[in-house]
């Protein structure tokens, strides 16, 4: 942990405050904290994290910088734009710091997540007024580093050891629960290792680590007890996960799904995000033997033209993911899938582009997401000629983009007159209505509808509404 600079007086804290920092939380109990997030589904999970770590310390959370103490910014840095969030945010906190200041208050402001960890100092010397940097690897030590930026410091902490990777905060309690819902995200690897051409993940987010099985299943069943009816498995490359089973032999992501199901309570699974290369025999048959293993595959191509992939160096061909998806459909006929794609990667061919368009139409998705290729700093992909120019990019992501659409309304369209097991999540909008969610991931309403969060009913599916479906309920 690197102490910066000089101390900010506004930081010191009065003996009280200390005293009660040090000795409980009640008094501190005033202290509010607004994090904000950007990004992928594990910052939404490391945000929880840090809440839950910030919450030992007397700080509730709060939805709004303008009541906060303290604003933590969990950022992304996959693209330009994602990381630029990150500057325009603390050009607006640090008017709001001043404001604070000038009537004898204080704001702490915290930069977490990926910036944190590619910029880290840079942060402070662009922005004064930031506090505190701590990156992903670090959230152990929030407290620890609170207390200095208490004491009147500046602090960076963003280096780790990789053993420290998990050095884990305490599983959410039912409170928390309760606060968050009936699904709850579960990390059990971190880092990338595959180093495609265009990304910043394993640069910021480290090499690969997997969580032993004991602590995975150890914080699932601390979930599920909590009143988690629904887990998803988090990691930047999760079907890389692999460990030591407790049978002694080495297990892949589908051994750990299989032991994960064992767990009493437990009802719903599923993992993001996967790379093609690691769907292995036994993943893909866990699709075929557990039924609590939700028929929905987020599995990234990124692109459809062989020359394309071999640049992006994803080590597969389009032929090859398109073979992938027969089988997994051959074991789960009704599995959905999800993809991420980039246009625009240097070197892109309106040829290559048709490429990517036919394999969108061959393999027909439920959802997606694409991209124009952003140039990173330090990724290979920023010193390859043949920068495609931003109109092309623009004309092709709208190509991309309306054909995705079009398959993820048929979808929808496909589900009506359907039955289903949707997981009730919380009340709707209007009196008696409840808000589920299908095994798709698609929320579903459901008009009087009696039963309890966490309740699993079946359905039918009546009509389709924007990214929602109508059901009612059957029996
Ligand atoms: N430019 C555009 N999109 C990117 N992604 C990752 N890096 C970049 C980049 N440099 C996309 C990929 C990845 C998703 C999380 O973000 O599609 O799967
Ligand atoms: Fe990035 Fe590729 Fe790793 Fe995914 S698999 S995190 S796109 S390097």
């Amino acid at each position: 942990m690197k102490d910066q600079t000089a101390p900010h007086s506004q930081h010191q804290a009065s003996d009280a405050e200390r005293s009660v920092t040090a000795s409980g939380n009640n008094l501190a109990n005033s202290r509010k904290v607004f994090v904000k997030t950007y990004g992928c589904q594990m910052n939404v999970y490391d945000s929880q994290r840090m809440a839950d770590s910030l919450a030992a310390e007397g700080y509730v959370t709060t939805d709004s910088a303008d009541d906060a103490d303290m604003v933590l910014i969990n950022t992304c840095h996959i693209r330009e734009k994602a990381s630029e969030k990150l500057y325009s945010a603390l050009g607006r906190l640090r008017n709001m710091k001043n404001k604070r200041q000038a009537d004898g208050k204080d704001l702490i402001i915290g930069v977490a997540g990926c910036v944190a960890q590619a910029e880290g100092d840079e942060i402070l010397r662009r922005s004064p007024t930031v506090d505190l940097v701590v990156g992903p690897q670090t959230y152990h030590r929030l407290p620890q580093a609170l207390a200095q930026v208490r004491e009147g410091r500046q602090v960076v902490d963003t280096e780790y050891a990789v053993e420290d990777k998990f050095e884990h905060l305490p599983a959410a309690s039912r409170e928390q629960v309760r606060k968050r819902g009936v699904s709850a995200f579960l990390t059990v690897q971190e880092g990338c290792d595959k180093f495609c051409t265009f990304c910043v993940v394993p640069y910021t987010r480290g090499s690969e680590v997997s969580r032993s099985v004991a602590q995975i299943v150890n914080e699932a069943t601390k979930l599920v007890q909590a009143g988690v009816r629904e887990l998803t498995l988090l990691g930047q490359n999760v079907n890389g996960w692999h460990g030591a089973g407790d049978d002694g032999r080495e297990w892949g992501l589908g051994e750990l799904l299989y032991r994960l199901a064992e767990i009493p309570g437990i009802a719903r699974l599923r993992y993001t995000t996967s790379h093609p290369r690691d769907m292995d025999d036994t993943l893909i048959n866990a699709h075929r033997d557990l039924d609590i293993l939700m028929p929905y595959l987020h599995l990234p191509v990124q692109a459809g033209s062989d020359r394309i992939l071999k640049a992006m160096n994803r080590k597969h061909k389009g032929e090859d993911y398109i073979r992938l998806i027969e089988r997994i459909r051959a074991v789960r006929p009704d599995m959905a899938l999800s993809g991420d794609f980039i246009v625009g990667f240097p070197g892109e061919t309106d040829e290559d582009f048709e490429d990517t368009m036919r394999l969108v139409r061959s393999v027909r998705y439920a959802q997606a997401y694409s991209f124009k290729y952003s140039s990173r700093p330090g990724t290979p992909g920023a010193d390859l000629p043949d920068h495609v120019e931003e109109s092309v990019k623009d004309e092709r992501l709208q190509r991309l983009q309306a054909l995705l659409s079009e398959q993820q309304y048929a979808f929808q369209d496909s589900l009506v007159g359907t039955e289903m097991d949707v997981l009730l999540e919380k009340p709707g909008r209007f009196e008696g209505q409840m808000i589920g969610r299908s095994p798709w991931l698609i929320p579903v309403i459901i008009d009087n509808e009696q039963g309890e969060v966490g309740d699993i009913i079946r359905v039918r599916v009546i009509s389709t509404g924007t990214n929602s479906l109508v059901a009612e309920k059957l029996g």
